[in-house]
């Protein structure tokens, strides 16, 4: 499970930072490619020969290296890594990580990589027991890091309390845990509509909306990863087709209607995703030829343009998760639309508020389930609020 893999130790100023040469050699037993890194406190109790012998690499101690590539290491392992142990970790690292500091070598990459990593502490039991440091722990096991718990026992100090390095078959398992990737969404097909659509006044102009359609790519993406089957229904977007999805892409509401209909026929789904923004009308005419000036206000006659998730709900047995995006009375209109859409969940963004909604990279929003569950997701990155939809309906579901 582990060969091959890339891992970084990060080793901080502990006393039990000696264990973590033994963790180092396990790892290159199993053929772990296993890169080094250590704080300068570290360095007072183990020396950095140490793991350079047992790793065969360069030991990283130092934000701005002497080199030509002069702090940029660390910028090219968030892209290489495949997953971070941070052993021993002390009450400062966790508390840096937590707040996000990036003031050294270790607490810069933390700030940097996104790949599942791992904190295993020790350290004094009146430290672990600190309340900065249990708000550190709480908040970073809150955004998905690992964070063992230390064990009971004799400490360096000859204290007894809890604060001595897990056993070091513990700490193994731990990170072969990491790579256990769980693919609830394994053989499940998810049907996800996205974008705005383009309602066609003549060739050249048309009615559309302001969204960017990257929710709905978000929670195509993330579906994949979770082991889905994953099509997505997407009207024009300047996002790139995401691999491994079947991408059809449409142009208006019409069409988006027609090639959902498409797609349950041919297999249905389990989950449907309505996170388009499908225009609510279409000009009734749309000419062929260019319109002139003069004459496009008084052809202009609008009708409604069909309610997509209204016509299709009853054409699935999939999950249903519709969006809304209000400006005002956010919450009851929210669970009004669900009802009224036949929706299993709803997911609620506000259009007039910094850093969410539409065209931004950001979303806040909250999410209601029929069953009277509800959550609000603080702002976060799409990719992030995708992820955390799919864990809020996975365990609504299994509820
Ligand atoms: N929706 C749809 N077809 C439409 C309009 C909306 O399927 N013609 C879906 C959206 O994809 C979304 C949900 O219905 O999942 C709610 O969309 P929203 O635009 O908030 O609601 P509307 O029904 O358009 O209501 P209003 O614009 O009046 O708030």
């Amino acid at each position: 499970m582990l060969k091959n893999k890339n891992i970084l130790i990060c080793v901080t100023g502990s006393i039990a930072a000696y264990k973590s040469c033994e963790v180092v050699r396990l790892l290159r037993k199993e053929d772990v490619n296993v890169q080094v890194m250590m704080t300068p406190s570290a360095q007072k109790f183990v020396g950095k020969a140490s793991f350079a012998a047992l790793t065969n690499n360069e030991v990283i101690t130092d934000i701005f290296p002497d080199s030509p590539k002069a702090g940029l290491e660390h910028i090219e392992m968030a892209l290489e890594l495949d997953a971070i142990v941070i052993v021993p970790a002390t009450a400062n690292i966790l508390c840096k990580a937590a707040s996000g500091v990036a003031d050294d070598i270790i607490s810069t990459n933390l700030s940097v990589c996104e790949q599942p990593t791992l904190f295993v502490p020790a350290m004094n039991f009146r430290m672990w027991q600190n309340p900065a440091t249990m708000d550190a722990v709480e908040k970073l096991r809150e955004r998905g890091r690992i964070v063992m718990d230390p064990e009971m026992g004799k400490l360096a100090s000859l204290h007894e309390g809890e604060g001595r390095l897990p056993a070091i078959d513990t700490i193994m398992n731990s990170i072969r845990s990491l790579f256990k990737h769980e693919l609830p969404l394994l053989g499940k097909k998810v049907l996800v509509s996205a974008g705005p659509t383009r309602e066609a006044i003549d060739p050249v102009r048309y009615i559309s909306n302001r969204s960017s359609g990257k929710m709905g790519y978000a929670l195509a993406e993330v579906a994949r990863d979770l082991g889905a089957k994953v099509t997505i229904v997407s009207g024009p977007v300047s996002l790139p087709p995401i691999p491994e999805v079947e991408m059809v892409m449409v142009e208006n509401a019409i069409e988006m209607l027609s090639a959902l209909e498409n797609s349950l026929d041919e297999q249905d789904a389990d989950y449907l995703i309505m996170a388009a923004a499908v225009a609510d009308f279409q000009p009734a005419n749309p000419s062929g030829e260019k319109l002139k000036r003069s004459n496009i206000v008084a052809s202009l006659e609008l009708v409604s343009a069909p309610d997509i998730l209204k016509t299709i709900n009853s054409q699935t047995e999939a999950s249903i998760i519709a969006f809304a995006l209000e400006t005002q009375n956010g919450t009851a209109e929210a669970k009004r639309k669900m009802a009224d859409k036949g929706a299993d969940f709803i997911v609620l963004n506000y259009a007039n508020e910094a850093g969410a909604g539409f065209e931004s990279n950001t979303n806040r929003v909250q999410i209601f389930s029929k069953s009277g569950a509800e959550k609000e997701l603080k702002k976060d990155r799409k990719d992030r609020i995708a992820k955390r939809i799919f864990d809020f309906i996975l365990l609504d579901k299994n509820r």
